[in-house]
């Protein structure tokens, strides 16, 4: 009777144990982490939630987490889930060169990683990266001012102020770049003038894509420069939170014509500023979309196969070329909106009222 208890026993140990080794992610692990920087912008909740449900029905664990837009966090979240024995990381950088030590762990315990959106730079544990076509993203924003100045055929000049993102976001110098590879030419033959004189990207950046500080630099500027009744025609903003910023302080300090402004992400409370005509475009970038690719990527590299890719020259993380999907982005504005955002089944319209 005790050796049969004893048996049982010990049988009742290993399944315990096994079961144990399987939570603690065994070599046949299943989970997929999923690290986004923060709750705090509407576009990455949508993108972690699209992420999970889809790597969820493509038979994966999940462990999605947010990390407040704090670097160390971000870092600790990324050590458990490596420990913790996922397999796979995809991960939204906060910013892109702080995550080369714990990717080193990634890289020794066979994990490998998914850059999702943001370039993570300097590590070369990075398989892959799956993201809009970011410098697309910065040239429609551009061509959008160029067009509504009617820039080649009206005589001007106008006056432009630049709002870019957040100088750790790989993605900010793609987006400025490819909006000043349009529209340096105009600045150059004085036809754009930007009174504050703040056209280099440090100074014209964001730290954080804060609306806020979007919201304070935009005051400086206004009241330094267009406090006399001078008119504003346009201000470039890299994305939606940004213009959120740039409007804020408008509607506390302007009382000239409203200018053009640009954005990105199709943010709600943005839509509904386009809608109100404070808000003149923003580029639309279907989450869905990329949480499809990045899944196809995450199959692929579970089943040890080659994940689908596009680009294989843009995209140098200082350690060589990363292989990359490039989604489309494409542009919004209050007479497509409808059939981009709510018929695609994006936004409910009454999201947007
Ligand atoms: C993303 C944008 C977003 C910004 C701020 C960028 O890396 O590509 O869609 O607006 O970060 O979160």
């Amino acid at each position: 009777m005790k050796k049969k208890l004893l048996g049982a026993f010990l049988a009742l140990t290993m399944v315990a144990s096994m079961l144990v080794g399987c939570g603690a992610g065994g070599s046949n692990s299943n989970k997929v982490g999923v690290a986004m920087p923060t709750k705090d912008l509407q576009r990455w909740n949508q993108d972690g939630s699209n992420m999970e449900a889809k790597l969820k029905e493509a038979g994966y664990d999940v462990d999605l987490q947010y990390a407040s837009n704090d670097i160390a966090t971000q870092v600790s979240q990324i050590e458990n889930m490596i420990n913790s024995g996922c397999k796979v990381l995809v991960i939204a950088s906060i910013d892109g060169d702080s995550l080369g030590t714990v990717l080193e762990q990634a890289k020794e315990k066979n994990v490998s990683v998914i850059a999702y959106d943001r370039l993570i730079m300097n590590s070369d544990a990075v398989s892959y990266y799956a993201t809009f076509d970011n410098y697309m993203v910065g040239t429609k924003q551009g061509e959008y001012i160029r067009d509504q100045l009617d820039l080649d055929n009206a005589a001007g000049p106008f006056n432009i102020e630049l709002v870019t993102g957040d100088p750790g976001d790989n993605n900010a110098r793609f987006f400025f770049g490819g909006a000043m590879d349009v529209l340096q030419p105009y600045i150059d033959a004085g036809k754009l003038v930007v009174k504050s004189g703040q056209t280099e990207f440090d100074q014209v950046a964001t730290a954080n894509w804060a609306t806020e500080n979007a919201q304070s630099r935009m005051d400086a500027i206004i009241s330094a420069n267009y406090a006399d009744g001078t008119k504003l025609d346009a201000v470039l903003c890299s994305n939606d939170s940004t213009a959120l910023g740039v409007a804020n302080s408008l509607e506390a300090n302007y009382t000239g014509d409203w200018p053009i402004i640009t954005g990105q992400d199709c943010d709600i409370a943005n839509v509904k500023n386009m809608i109100a005509g404070k808000q003149s475009m923003s580029i639309f970038k279907d989450t869905r979309t990329l949480a499809d690719q990045t899944v196809k990527m995450v199959d692929a590299i579970m089943k040890g196969t080659e994940a689908p890719v596009n680009d294989t020259k843009t995209y140098d993380n200082g350690t060589g070329i990363i292989p990359s999907y490039l989604c489309e982005p494409v542009f919004a504005d209050v007479n497509n909106y409808k059939t981009l955002l709510i018929d695609s089944g994006y936004y409910k319209a009454e999201d947007l009222q």
